[in-house]
């Protein structure tokens, strides 16, 4: 018998018969020879019919196969420098070809340019393109990444729950739902809070799962179902929190670096700047973030990007003044210590300066922004309680959350890193959209 291959690790086959089970992903022909590039999941394989080697009845059948095709090609496995496909360097050769469904001709991902919105709505069928497979494979690593470096340091996994009573960063982005007598239940925002609770049982924790906002706003950075994972740390101030997300950013990153280099070859990404994320990042307070921002503001003369950069003290960035800021620097860098105003209610202001809170954000490289939000958390109840006051939000719903604080308060914080915007950064790619196989956003739930 014939082994099945995965076509990842076709490199342990070379000169060997081999069986590739997978779909037709390109066909070409010249003269006596058809070239069909079969994809299996783990990646691309040139398959190579020869005339001479084939019956004339099989190879005329391969010649016509048609594009996405469910196949098993047996044939013999040759190194090949110029051979395309992921990992490339490698064709089979084809002795035998089995179609299990031949596909319907008018197969409509098509390898062309497509318009967004046909592409979005193909959204099953475009994940299967070499750019789109690539992505998702990275996003795959920077998952298991997350897990591996948390795993590693000691954060016990903590599920947080997905409906709740109450909003935890903001009530305008919250999504309801009717929840039989209690009125109305909320899908997370956030697990923060919960986490909150954890780490007074575990010390470090984190959650990792699907978080829900009602974003309004249709940029290239923001869905309405998205994956973050949330580390908090009991005894830990903002500067540890610092280190400690460095730490985490760059592991994510090598680890991708190792083990994803052919997809990042395949969307061509320039992997010279990801190779120098490692400790320490930079650190900038807001107000030096605002002077960066002042400074490009003065020099700009374009009319159109100047109005752009237009910015006052105590307004939160946008995505053009994030983008200026990361511009002076080559790796992330953290962004502390922002108005209290522009922040969520849970955030233990400055001392001796409450108009600024103990929040950091840290913001990628090359225009990408913000990946990840963070803060050292108001560890005393009377200061959380008049917080809760100036925000309006319902004591009531926070009652368990104020009494996290009257027994065994202490300094704590954690931070949220969202996935998708790093997998976006990562790969290099324009649109967070297409780090995550069946986006939502404000105009989409199909397919
Ligand atoms: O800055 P945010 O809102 O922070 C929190 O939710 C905190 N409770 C986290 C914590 O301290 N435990 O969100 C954190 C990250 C952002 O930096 C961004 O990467 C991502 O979540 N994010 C989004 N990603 C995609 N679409 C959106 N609409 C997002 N909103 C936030
Ligand atoms: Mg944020």
């Amino acid at each position: 018998m014939t082994a099945v291959i995965r076509v990842d690790k076709i490199g342990d086959y070379i000169d060997q018969a081999v069986k590739v089970r997978g779909w037709v992903y390109n066909r070409t022909r010249k003269g006596k020879l058809v070239f069909l590039q079969v994809r299996d999941g783990s990646g691309f394989v040139q398959c190579v019919a020869f005339k001479h080697d084939l019956s004339e009845e099989l190879f005329e059948q391969i010649a016509h196969i048609p594009q996405e095709s469910s196949i098993i090609v047996m044939g013999t496995v040759r190194a090949d420098q110029r051979a395309p496909g992921i990992p490339g360097g490698f064709e089979v050769g084809i002795t035998d070809l089995q179609i299990i469904q031949a596909a319907d001709a008018d197969y409509p991902m098509a390898l062309k340019e497509h318009g967004t919105d046909f592409a979005l709505d193909n959204r099953h069928l475009w994940i299967r393109m070499q750019s789109q497979w690539a992505t998702l494979r990275v996003r795959a690593t920077v998952i298991s990444a997350i897990r591996e470096w948390l795993d590693d340091h000691g954060y016990i996994n903590m599920d947080t729950p997905i409906l709740t009573p109450a909003a935890a960063e903001g009530t305008t982005t919250l999504f309801g739902t009717p929840y039989f007598d209690e009125g109305i239940a909320y899908l997370a925002q956030t697990g923060q809070l919960y986490n909150e609770a954890n780490i007074f049982a575990f010390g470090k924790v984190y959650c990792f799962g699907p978080t829900f906002r009602a974003e309004k706003s249709k940029t290239r950075r923001h869905l309405t179902e998205f994956w973050m994972v949330e580390p908090e740390i009991a005894f830990c101030d903002l500067d540890a929190l610092m280190e400690i997300e460095e730490q985490f950013v760059s592991h994510i990153v090598q680890r991708v670096l190792k083990d994803r280099a052919h997809e990042l070859a395949a969307l061509k990404r320039d992997t010279t700047l990801l190779e120098k994320i490692t400790p320490p990042f930079p650190r900038i307070s807001y107000d030096q973030a605002v002077d960066l921002i002042a400074n490009l503001y003065a020099q700009e003369n374009d009319p159109e990007k100047k109005a752009l950069l237009a910015f006052e003290w105590g307004s939160d960035f946008g995505a053009p003044h994030e983008a200026a800021i990361t511009q002076h620097f080559d790796k992330p860098v953290f962004v502390y210590g922002y108005p209290t105003a522009v922040k969520a209610f849970y955030m233990e202001p400055w001392p001796d300066r409450p108009e600024v809170c103990k929040s950091v954000d840290l913001l990628a490289p090359e225009g990408y922004g913000e990946i990840i939000g963070g803060s050292e958390r108001i560890s005393d109840p009377k200061k959380l309680l008049e917080r809760i006051h100036d925000h309006d939000l319902p004591e009531s719903a926070y009652q368990w959350y104020i009494d996290l604080r009257n027994f065994g308060s202490v300094p704590h914080s954690g931070f949220g890193l969202g996935v998708e915007r790093t997998v976006t950064w990562i790969c290099g790619i324009h649109h967070i959209r297409e780090t995550i196989a069946f986006p939502r956003t404000i105009n989409r739930v199909y397919p």
